[in-house]
């Protein structure tokens, strides 16, 4: 279904038009350190803008600087992909190797991830045309309701006074419709019954993906469908014409031919946990088909040809980033022309205490302004003392120490276990600010920290 008003309240920049330093500086806003993942990030991805201001010659011979980064549990691998999905304002889609199966086998196969792709570039394009057509389609929509509002006038065309007259109250009306006065007054509209596919019954033929895609609602809402006229307050009755004048303003075919060159020549596809998929060699069993979905990547990687619904999608160009903590496998492990297809290798740090610090209070959606967000709702102001931080930070630093090292994904666990009570509490009919110091973080983690059980269910 549309979104209306359209989702984007700001144009994004186009993270590939800024200069490679304030990429970095774009991604710092939310994760701390990495610098070396960062900048090489920031290349590949300046890269495909100046990919694009080359001559066409030399253009198709410029391939994406594909990138592997490496590194230990909880660093920021994941999260430098959620945000880059956020900012790339390039369709972007990550995708876990471990859910995919060789081709003959039951499970997702490698190309979906290009038809992901596409489905993102769709929903990007058609966002951005629907910010641009917003205006007209919120007019057209107000004149249509004007319409529904005003009981036509037969003798209209031959008194010219009434003509007057008319046009006069269609004014006056149309204001109070902009400020929302005639919000209680119900019109007869023509609405088309909401209708949710059934998964089952619409499987697309064979190689296509399922249901769930932002396109194939759209399609399904082209589709001619039985409407019923039906009473609706003005609000709902806007939404609904404004809805059906964004469908009717915006060129479905244009969207598809421009999501497609994006996708072709801007995608990003972050492939999680490749880990997951580099076997050890020569076994059997279930490492067979990792090998398998390695050599089916291959082709995707290096440049072919994918069917989508919506034509053909030619994958040279696409940029790859690959993760994985390669915990148990090495990168070597991977089948060298994998390896080959992924020449730049960054390595991820190890987080230090420090890093915790700065984790728990700078990025935009720190966990501090969350936990604070969350506490604001009840009309109380959460501080913590920066003694606290580095309490929280320090218990997490033990906790990772004493057990298992999950990095930075430790801070969430000490966090909730700090503020459980906090919120279970709240509200409590005050409206205070709540500080919590050092000596709040000891007392309420110190019989977690203490007791080596409740340390390892707990945190
Ligand atoms: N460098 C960082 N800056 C800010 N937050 C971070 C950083 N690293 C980790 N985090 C926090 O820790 C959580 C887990 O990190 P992330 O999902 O990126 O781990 P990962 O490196 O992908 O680990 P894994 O190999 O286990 O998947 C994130 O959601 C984020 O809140
Ligand atoms: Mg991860």
């Amino acid at each position: 279904m549309t979104a209306t008003p359209p989702v984007t309240p700001e144009p994004l920049p186009w993270l590939e038009e800024l200069p490679p330093r304030q990429i970095v500086a774009e991604l710092d806003r939310y994760i701390v350190g990495q610098g070396a993942a960062k900048k090489a990030i920031a290349i590949a991805i300046r890269n495909r803008w100046r990919r694009s201001q080359a001559p066409e010659g030399i253009r198709d011979e410029i391939t994406p600087s594909n990138i592997i980064l490496i590194g230990p549990t909880g660093v920021g691998k994941t999260e430098i992909a959620r945000r880059l999905a956020r900012l790339a304002g390039a369709p972007f889609v990550k995708v876990e190797a471990s859910k995919f199966t060789e081709v003959g086998y039951v499970g997702r196969d490698v190309e979906s991830m290009v038809r992901d792709l596409v489905d993102a570039a769709i929903s990007l394009v058609r966002a951005e045309r629907e910010d641009e057509v917003w205006p007209h389609a919120e007019e057209r929509a107000t004149e249509r309701l004007l319409d529904l509002l005003l009981p036509a006038a037969a003798a209209e065309d031959v008194d010219p006074a009434l003509k007057e007259r008319r046009k006069a109250s269609r004014a006056k009306l149309k204001q109070q419709l902009i400020d929302g006065k005639l919000d209680d007054r119900e019109v007869d509209i023509e609405v088309t019954p909401m209708n949710y596919p059934n998964p089952d019954s619409m499987q697309p033929p064979g190689g296509m993906e399922g249901p769930e895609s932002a396109f194939t609602d759209w399609l399904m809402d082209m589709l001619p469908k039985k409407k019923k006229r039906r009473s609706a307050k003005v609000p709902e009755a806007r939404r609904i014409l404004e809805d059906e004048e964004l469908r009717k303003l915006v060129d479905m075919d244009e969207t598809v031919n421009e999501a497609l060159d994006r996708v072709e020549n801007h995608g990003i596809i972050f492939i999680d946990e490749i880990d997951k998929i580099a076997g050890e060699r020569n076994t059997t069993g279930p490492d067979v088909s990792r090998e398998g979905v390695q050599r089916d990547l291959l082709p995707v990687v290096e440049g072919s040809t994918v069917q989508t619904r919506y034509g053909y999608v030619r994958t040279d160009h696409i940029l790859f980033v690959a993760a994985g903590a390669f915990h148990v496998s090495k990168p070597s492990d991977l089948i060298p022309e994998l390896q080959g297809r992924f020449p730049i290798r960054v390595e991820l740090e190890p987080l230090t205490e420090k890093d915790f610090v700065r984790i728990l209070t700078e990025p935009e959606n720190a966990l501090t302004k969350q936990y604070s967000a969350l506490v604001a709702a009840e009309k109380c102001k959460l501080d913590f003392t920066a003694d606290a931080i580095d309490e929280i930070a320090r218990t997490a630093w033990i906790a990772n120490d004493r057990m298992e090292n999950i990095g930075a994904r430790r801070l969430h666990t000490v966090m909730s276990a700090l503020v459980e009570d906090l919120l279970f509490d709240l509200p409590d009919g005050s409206e205070r600010t709540i500080t919590i110091t050092a000596e709040d973080v000891k007392q309420r983690l110190a019989s977690v920290v203490q007791n080596d059980d409740l340390r390892k269910y707990i945190l």
